[in-house]
């Protein structure tokens, strides 16, 4: 099954992407707007429900704050939410970012189990990054969180990563753009590389579902066929989106 949820107010729900944790609304908005995303997930039978830690969420949200270096993000405190909740609810024991910049997205997923809000613990949290500089960058975002190393940055092209990568990846993370000139299609590239490590259950999170929906149109007709997914959601709250599929 595919299908959307969409807020009344994503269109007008904006962030400045240099000031991400700015409010951009009450917190019991943004709860409820991630409840009522997490209500459509379980619906469709992508996660098994929707409960997670509130306080811990914001032990996180404070540390990625005081800690992290982030010159931008597109990445909204609606989308942050979620991105947590998904993973602290499905509790991925390998879980990988593709195209994490400097590590903000990534920790999104990994801060569900590391730092100061974990709720469970992983086995690998990798995160993948083609630039060097960057990689360093968020590499050194997520040493301040993570002193065990469980989560990690690797510099290398998340096509390759995912190809060789050799156990079954829980949850997969997509937002590469610009690399070899196929921009936001490396999103299917990445997926077919690994697909043979996907099991039944895995996760798969594609941001930019709603902004950069011409370019993923081969990315999202692939997820939204029930060959290939069980299910796949997208998730209009912001104006990026959060394409959620599960195998
Ligand atoms: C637009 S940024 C993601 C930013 C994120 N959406 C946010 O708001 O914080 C995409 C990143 O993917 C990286 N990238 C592009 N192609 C890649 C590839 N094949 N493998 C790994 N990283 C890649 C780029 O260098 C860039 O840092």
């Amino acid at each position: 099954m595919n299908c959307t949820f969409q807020s009344a107010d994503w269109d007008t729900y904006r962030m400045d992407i240099h000031n991400p944790f700015v409010e951009l609304e009450p917190p019991g908005e943004e709860i409820s707007a991630v409840d009522a995303a997490l209500k459509a997930l379980n619906l469709a039978g992508i996660i098994p429900h929707t409960m997670y830690d509130q306080g811990r969420f914001l032990l996180f949200r404070n540390a990625v704050k005081e800690l992290f270096e982030i010159p931008w993000t597109a990445i909204t405190p609606r989308m942050q939410r979620l991105i947590w909740a998904i993973n602290a609810i499905t509790q991925p024991q390998n879980m990988i970012a593709a195209g994490v910049y400097c590590g903000n997205t990534f920790i999104s997923n990994a801060g569900a189990a590391v730092g100061p809000g974990a709720v469970y613990t992983a086995k690998n949290l990798i995160g993948i990054e083609i630039k060097p500089e960057e990689a360093e960058r968020a590499e050194r975002n997520v040493r301040k969180i993570d002193p065990t190393g469980v989560a990690r940055i690797v510099a290398a092209d998340a096509v390759e990563f995912a190809r060789d990568f050799p156990e079954p990846i829980n949850l997969l993370y997509l937002d590469a753009d610009g690399a070899g000139g196929r921009g936001k299609g490396v999103y299917l590239d990445i997926t077919e590389a690994c697909l043979d490590r996907l099991p039944h259950g895995t996760v798969v999170l594609a941001h930019n579902s709603v902004n950069c929906a011409e370019r993923l149109a081969y990315y999202l007709e692939f997820v939204r066929d029930e060959a290939n997914f069980r299910a796949s959601v997208n998730v209009i709250f912001d104006g990026e989106g959060l394409e959620v599929s599960v195998r």
